[in-house]
């Protein structure tokens, strides 16, 4: 389901709704240096904040910006979308998707979208749910923060493309380790890192919890 970009947006004004600023390089620079505006809701009926894997993936992709120029991107359970808008800032041409029941969450992608004066479309990608036009994303490269916990919209661009998938997740245990849902997929991890290892101290300061920063591309088997 794409959410058309001509619709208007509802603004709600509440104290609920915040907005957090994020930086990116140095802002001594100004060459290259920019910061990315997110507008967060600690609604009790939905919760629409930064999760910490967002903003350690946001800092991978600015990090690799030569790999966003110009690419075509996904980014699933997009949330707050902030590594997605990095990627547009860098020049991708970026598709943000999010559950298409959660319609709260993609109307706030707009919004953010467009606060940041990024172009990004905005399309409903419910993990599962192969509707038509999930079809026709070709992204060269996908990214997921906090998504690991189920991966079948992570294995079906995979399939469809070959391309690295970039994600961030928080290490846990059991069925949503992240082996047993990469032999689960047919999915081959081909590069991981400690999230702390490449973040800035001013950032990694105000993260905690065990985050890991995986690339992973189809493998070829499926495991049952
Ligand atoms: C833990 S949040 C992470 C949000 C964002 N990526 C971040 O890190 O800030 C998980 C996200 O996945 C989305 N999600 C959950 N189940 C989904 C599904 N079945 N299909 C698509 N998106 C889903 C949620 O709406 C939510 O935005």
């Amino acid at each position: 389901m794409e959410v058309d970009d001509g619709d208007e947006v509802a603004v709600e004004s509440t104290d609920m709704t915040t907005t957090s600023r994020h930086h990116f390089g140095d802002s001594s620079d100004t060459s290259d240096a920019f910061f990315i505006t997110i507008i967060e809701s600690m609604k009790e009926e939905y919760g629409l904040f930064v999760w910490p894997c967002s903003v350690v993936l946001a800092e991978y992709v600015w990090q690799q910006k030569s790999r966003f120029l110009g690419a075509t991107v996904v980014e699933l359970g997009a949330g707050t979308s902030l590594p997605g808008l990095v990627a547009a800032k860098l020049g991708s041409d970026v598709t943000l998707t999010d559950d298409s029941e959660r319609l709260e969450v993609l109307a706030n992608m707009k919004r953010v979208s467009r606060l940041n004066n990024l172009k990004c479309k905005v399309m409903g990608l419910t993990w599962g749910v192969w509707d038509a036009p999930s079809f026709d994303l070709h992204p060269k490269i996908i990214l997921g923060a906090d998504v690991f916990y189920e991966a079948r919209g992570i294995y079906f661009l995979s399939l469809k493309n070959g391309k690295p998938c970039c994600l961030c997740f928080q290490k846990c245990s059991g069925h949503h380790l992240i082996e047993f849902l990469m032999m689960k997929w047919g999915l081959k991890c081909v590069k991981l890192l400690d999230g702390f290892s490449f973040m800035p101290f001013c950032k990694a300061s105000s993260l905690s919890g065990n985050i890991q920063l995986a690339e992973i591309v189809y493998n070829g088997e499926q495991v049952s």
